[in-house]
């Protein structure tokens, strides 16, 4: 998956910005929202969200 995808678009995050919350110390979903914002307006990108940090943490 391309780092420039748009996971987020309600706050314009893509994966990239997940992955570097997630290198950041952020270890769940909750905790990339916390750090991001990503999934705090319409909620809908909440599945891809938790699906990019699981795959993120696995590394
Ligand atoms: S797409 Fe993420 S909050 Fe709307």
């Amino acid at each position: 998956m391309n780092k420039d995808k748009v996971i987020c678009p309600c706050r314009k995050l893509t994966k990239g910005d997940i992955l570097k919350a997630v290198e950041q110390g952020a270890s769940s979903y909750k905790e990339v929202k916390k750090a991001t914002k990503a999934g705090s307006a319409c909620g809908k990108c909440k599945k891809q969200i938790k699906k990019v940090t699981k795959k993120a943490l696995k590394k």
